[in-house]
């Protein structure tokens, strides 16, 4: 019996898996405060509730949490300022500053394997050096979220350890030699900081709870899904929550210094190029809200319209977007006549939300040069019964949609059962209950979103 955490930025849910099977025995989850800055003391108060009861019946435990997060803690192991996370921009000046300093985005992708961002924990030690010197003078140690819920189920006088996917996400990680960049802490803070173990081999027992469990080295919550679905190489997975990360396993570490595509390591030793887009399942919300209809009723009004729907395209990047990088634009509906009716509308919002997840899948093939293998839909509006019909038309192939579950934290039970195994690969887990849809494609639905993505592309 494993037990696999996921330390999410809302929420802590643990696992309790058989560990042969893959089988969940037991579900727990836990709240903590929300938001982009929150005193990490909170996520281990969630994860006493949420783990604690069924951690004396793991044999191994492994945790995944969200990327970036900047803990920063002083000599003594205590919390310096509340942790920034992957969703507070403030450092987006500081990136910008970073890549420079770098030499490029050229440079920065030969670095670390990624043009770096505000989400990326060098950015923010950099913003700390810049406004808060008091707190980066204090500073001893930098950790990533997983890496502090990790360290608090081990037993007194572990050292902190992480893994080479959720390391990738720093900025100060090499995913071309596997090694910590110190110099890159010391760029973006003045002054070198500690930095957490890295395992030999993906599969490392890393340290011992205190009645002896095995505790592996837990991965961020991307790479952690990826386990979790059991994506094999080339397979990609389509994740349709508040963001739309699309991500595929690749063996090959992926290039690009557009930044549309970030290299991100996996938790097997493979990698895990993503594309974020910030307007995912708020489209549908979006279009709810304005219909004034429920998530059923959206959903079937866009089944009653047709592709393309009569002529009216939605390019939906309502709150600004990242892919592609328009941080300041908004949303535009174009090709509405007198005779547009609500179901074309609904059908538009659908089509553009599967219209920007499909440039994702695109941009992940064009620069890892493969094809994706099998694309699974997860994620709330995965949901959505127009999504789950009109994906295949739109992706122009197959479409697994995958069972609601909590994959992140299965993930982390894999990686706690490969760690308790031993062996070369991960065990192998059934995924039950996943679904394969297939449907006539509709190439000319995403021709005309691309038009006009194009079209407007020096709008703001
Ligand atoms: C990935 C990213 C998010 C967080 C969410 O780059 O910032 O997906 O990992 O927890």
């Amino acid at each position: 019996t494993v037990l696999g955490i996921d330390s999410s930025t809302q929420a802590t849910k643990a696992l309790l898996v058989d560990a042969a099977s893959g089988e969940v025995l037991e579900e727990r989850r836990a709240s903590h405060p929300d938001g982009t800055e929150v005193d990490p003391r909170a996520w281990l108060a969630a994860v006493d509730e949420a783990a604690g009861p069924l951690l004396e019946r793991a044999e191994a435990v492994a945790v995944g949490g969200q990327q970036h997060g900047m803990v920063l803690l002083d000599a003594q192991g205590e919390v310096v300022r509340d942790a920034l996370l992957w969703n507070d921009t403030r450092s987006a000046p500081q990136a910008r500053s970073l890549i420079e300093e770098m030499g490029g985005p050229e440079a920065s992708v030969a670095e670390i394997g990624s043009l770096m961002v505000a989400s990326f924990t060098a950015s923010k030690l950099r913003w700390v050096r810049d406004e808060e010197p008091q707190n980066a003078q204090r500073a001893a140690r930098v950790l990533l979220p997983h890496d502090v819920v990790s360290l608090h189920l081990a037993e007194q006088g572990t050292t902190a350890f992480t893994d080479r996917g959720d390391a990738s996400g720093t900025a100060y990680y090499s995913t071309a030699t596997e090694e910590w960049k110190p110099e890159l802490v010391e760029l973006a803070l003045g002054r070198a900081l500690d930095l957490p173990r890295l395992p030999g081999s993906p599969q490392e027992v890393m340290a011992r709870t205190p009645g002896g469990a095995a505790i592996a080295a837990g991965t961020g919550d991307n790479m952690g899904a990826a386990l979790g679905l059991s994506l094999s190489e080339g397979d990609v997975s389509v994740s349709i929550g508040t963001s739309g990360v699309c991500a595929m396993v690749s063996p090959t570490r992926p290039n690009d210094a557009t930044g549309a595509v970030t290299g991100f390591a996996d938790a097997t030793g493979r990698f895990l190029p993503m594309t974020t887009t910030i307007n995912a399942a708020r489209i549908l919300e979006a279009g709810r809200a304005l219909l004034g209809v429920s998530h059923e009723k959206m959903a079937q009004l866009a089944l009653a319209s047709v592709p393309g729907a009569h002529g009216v395209t939605l390019l939906p990047y309502f709150d600004g977007e990242r892919t592609p990088n328009r941080p300041d634009a908004r949303a535009t509906l174009t090709g509405m006549t007198t005779s547009t009716t609500r179901e074309d509308v609904a059908r538009a919002y659908v089509e553009g939300l599967l219209c920007s997840l499909a440039d994702g899948i695109a941009a992940l093939e064009d620069r890892t040069g493969t094809a994706a293998a099998r694309i699974t839909l997860i994620g709330g509006a995965a949901r959505s019964q127009a999504v789950q019909q009109l994906a295949p038309a739109i992706f122009g192939r197959e479409v697994t949609i995958a069972p609601e579950g909590e994959y992140v934290a299965l993930g982390a039970a894999r990686q706690a059962a490969w760690a308790l195994a031993g062996t070369q690969e991960p065990p192998t887990w059934a995924l039950s209950g996943s679904r394969t849809v297939g449907a006539e494609p509709t190439p000319e639905v995403l021709g005309a979103y691309r038009a006009l993505r194009d079209r407007t592309a020096d709008w703001s």
